[in-house]
Order: structure tokens, then C-alpha cells, then sequence
């Protein structure tokens, strides 16, 4: 039987760089794209992996900022290289600011079925304040124009506790969003990551973060605005009408094979997890590292990621590692107190713990 999986491919250029983000992005000259895509090309070429893709991600950086046949040369190599089921996912990331109404015909010509834009706020001072090169209206006019072109399956990205935002002023984003006809909405609460302008402010004061008692009442908030709108929330930070949940992300969670091509990008198979090289020049020297997971790394791993969904992870990949997690205390405990629940040999967290799921988590590792 033919084995399936999913692809990640990493395209590393944006426009500009936003003051939060430390994603492996690079604002390039023209002329040293098309040498990317040759080399991310031959990468393609050269894997001898085989198997059915479930699943395609194009992710960055930007995907929407290099010009549309980059993608679809890309695609085309890897169709000619895999077979693809006949369901396959095809996602691609898109900033609003580059994402116009040809380049998301083309996108639709080419089998791309899912989009994902890079909404973050649709306040305009919080877009200048986080560097993005679009206002709200523009990422309004996108997921129209995706729409318009025959995307059915639309994500938005939002950032949560923003300076000087509140719980409020998130679940009418959320409003705005729902009726521009999203299917899909994730919502991520903006991490501090050293090194980029965001961390300096914030070490000088300049940018006041919301506590974590503020950011808890902000997630149930949102997640509520939400669930009244049949959003329901099927992983920590991911929201979706029923069916449109984003099946590469529910691979990597369900802990799947993955591929990932591109600078940077990382893959899983069997236990192996291989990471490319982060820069330009190590990327194209091939340079690459592969670490095979312990016993112990792939039992946290399947832990970790399944409980991060409402499907949970399967008792019996714990035991096929060694690990009959049933005889837990914590495990029991637990159980008993509706904390998690066990359905059809999957253990999930009740939703309402979802908020300290880190805390359960760790609890549970062998
Ligand atoms: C690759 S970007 C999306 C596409 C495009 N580059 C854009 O920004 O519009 C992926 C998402 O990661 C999230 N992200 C990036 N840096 C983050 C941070 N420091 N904290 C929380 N979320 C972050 C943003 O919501 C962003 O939309
Ligand atoms: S958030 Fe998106 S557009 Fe901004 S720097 Fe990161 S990858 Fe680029």
C-alpha cells in the first residue's frame, strides 16, 4: 500500500520584516529568487521518498510575495515526483499586501484549494505599530478576491494581545472576519521572540504585554465570540467551521510523516527528524541535520502534539513505544476528574482545560 503523507515547502523572502517575527524570512533582491526555486527544484528532485501527498503547504516568509510561476514550477515538480491523493490539501500563505487578484487566479489554475492570509489586527495604528505593509481594508479586499476566484477554504491569521488591545476589540476582528466569509481563523498570542525590534521594546518598556491572567480571559473570550459563530476550537490556537480544519496542520499533530524542502525547513519520517540548513549558503551547500528521536522524545512528542487537538493522541502508538500510559497516576487522576477523556482509544483534553493544557501535559510524560 502506497504510504501517505504530507509536504511543507519554505519560501524565504518577505517584503519587509514585521517587529515580531524571527521566522526564517529574508527581504532579497529579485534576481536571487529564481536561484532559490532552482535549488528547491533539485532538493524535490533528489528525495526518494515514495508515497501518496495528503497534504502541500507552501510557507514562509511570504509564499505571496515572489511571483506566482515560482509556486506553480514548484508544484508541478512535485506532482511530477509524488503521487497525490486525489484529496490532496493544498495550502499556500499569503500576506495581504501581495496577494492581488491575478496572482490568487493563478494560485486557483494551478490546484492551490486552501488559502491562508496574514490578517494579525484589522486595527490600522496596531498594523503600523507591528510593521505590516497593509491596513485592515486590504486584508478585508483579499479574502473577498479569494473568494471571488473560487477559494472556498479561507484561513486568517490574528495576533492576540497586542499592545493597547483588548479582549473586546478581538472578538469584533473575529466579527468582521466570520461575515467576510472565512472559514478558518487561527489565532495565535504574539510571543516575545529575542532578538527582533518587538523584544527591545519590550525590555525598554515601550510595549506592555497583557498579563497571563489577561491573555487566558482574551483566549476565552475569543473563543467563545467563536463557538457562537460554529467555529469550533479544534486545536490550541486553531479555529474552523466544521470540515474546513486545516488537515496539514491536524498531519503534523496526529504526528505523521512529513516532508519539509526549502531553507530551513524540517521533516519527520519514521522518527527521523531532518532539518535543513537556515541560511542561503547552507542551504544550497546541502547542508542538513537528522536527529532519530528516543523512545522517550517520541512518546513526549505524540503526548504533546495530540493533546494540542480535540482528537488527543492514540493509547495504542504509546504502547507500541513501550509506554501503557493507563497506569499513570496523574493519567487516572486526571480521567476521574473529567479533566481528559478517553473516546475509540484516543485520550483528548476537555476543552475547558485547554487553557492549561502545558501544565496536564507534562504531567502525563513517562
Ligand atoms: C509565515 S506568517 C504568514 C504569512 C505572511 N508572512 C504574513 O505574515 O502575512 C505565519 C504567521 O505566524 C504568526 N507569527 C509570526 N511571528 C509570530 C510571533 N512572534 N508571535 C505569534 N505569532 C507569530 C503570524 O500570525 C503569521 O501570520
Ligand atoms: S510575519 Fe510574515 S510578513 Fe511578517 S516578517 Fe514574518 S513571515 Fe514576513
Amino acid at each position: 500500500m502506497n504510504k501517505t503523507f504530507s509536504i511543507y515547502v519554505h519560501i524565504p523572502f518577505c517584503q519587509s520584516k514585521c517587529i515580531y517575527c524571527d521566522f526564517a524570512s529574508f527581504v532579497v533582491p529579485e534576481d536571487k529568487v529564481k536561484k532559490y526555486f532552482d535549488a528547491l527544484c533539485q532538493e524535490i528532485e533528489r528525495c526518494e521518498f515514495s508515497g501518496k501527498a495528503k497534504t502541500v503547504y507552501f510557507g514562509g516568509g511570504t509564499p505571496s510575495c515572489v511571483d506566482a510561476e515560482n509556486i506553480e514550477r514548484v508544484l508541478l515538480k512535485l506532482k511530477e515526483k509524488f503521487d497525490f491523493d486525489e484529496a490532496c490539501e493544498i495550502s499556500i500563505e499569503c500576506n495581504p499586501a501581495s496577494a492581488d487578484k491575478s496572482k490568487l487566479e493563478r494560485y486557483r489554475k494551478m490546484g492551490i484549494n486552501r488559502i491562508s492570509f496574514g490578517v494579525q489586527s484589522l486595527n490600522d495604528n496596531q498594523l503600523a505599530f507591528l510593521g505590516r505593509r497593509h491596513k485592515s481594508v486590504d486584508a478585508l479586499e483579499s479574502i473577498a478576491l479569494a473568494k471571488e476566484v473560487g477559494f472556498e477554504n479561507i484561513s486568517a491569521d490574528l495576533l492576540l494581545g497586542l499592545p493597547k488591545s483588548s479582549a473586546s476589540e478581538i472578538c469584533e476582528f473575529c466579527g468582521r472576519l466570520i461575515e467576510s466569509g472565512v472559514t478558518h481563523i487561527s489565532a495565535y498570542m504574539l510571543q516575545v521572540e529575542e532578538g527582533t525590534p518587538l523584544a527591545k521594546m519590550v525590555g525598554q518598556g515601550k510595549a506592555i504585554l497583557p498579563s497571563d491572567d489577561m491573555t487566558a480571559d482574551i483566549y476565552e473570550k475569543v473563543t467563545n465570540k467563536l463557538d457562537e459563530n460554529n467555529f469550533e476550537r479544534y486545536e490550541i490556537s486553531n479555529f474552523a467551521k466544521k470540515g474546513f480544519e486545516c488537515k496539514h496542520n491536524l498531519a503534523y499533530w496526529q504526528g505523521k510523516d512529513y516532508l519539509g524542502f526549502g531553507l530551513g525547513a524540517v521533516g519527520c519520517e519514521n522518527g527521523v527528524r531532518k532539518m535543513n540548513g537556515k541560511t542561503f549558503d547552507d542551504y544550497y551547500d546541502g547542508k542538513a541535520y537528522q536527529e532519530k528521536l528516543t523512545l522517550q522524545e517520541q512518546i513526549e512528542e505524540i503526548i504533546m502534539l495530540g493533546l494540542r487537538t480535540k482528537y488527543g493522541f492514540e493509547i495504542e502508538k504509546l504502547k507500541a513505544l513501550g509506554y501503557n500510559i493507563s497506569k499513570n497516576d496523574n493519567y487516572k487522576k486526571f480521567l476521574s476528574q473529567g479533566i481528559i477523556k478517553e473516546k475509540d482509544g484516543f485520550v483528548a483534553i476537555n476543552k475547558n482545560y485547554f487553557g492549561v493544557s502545558n501544565e496536564i501535559i507534562v504531567k502525563l510524560f513517562p
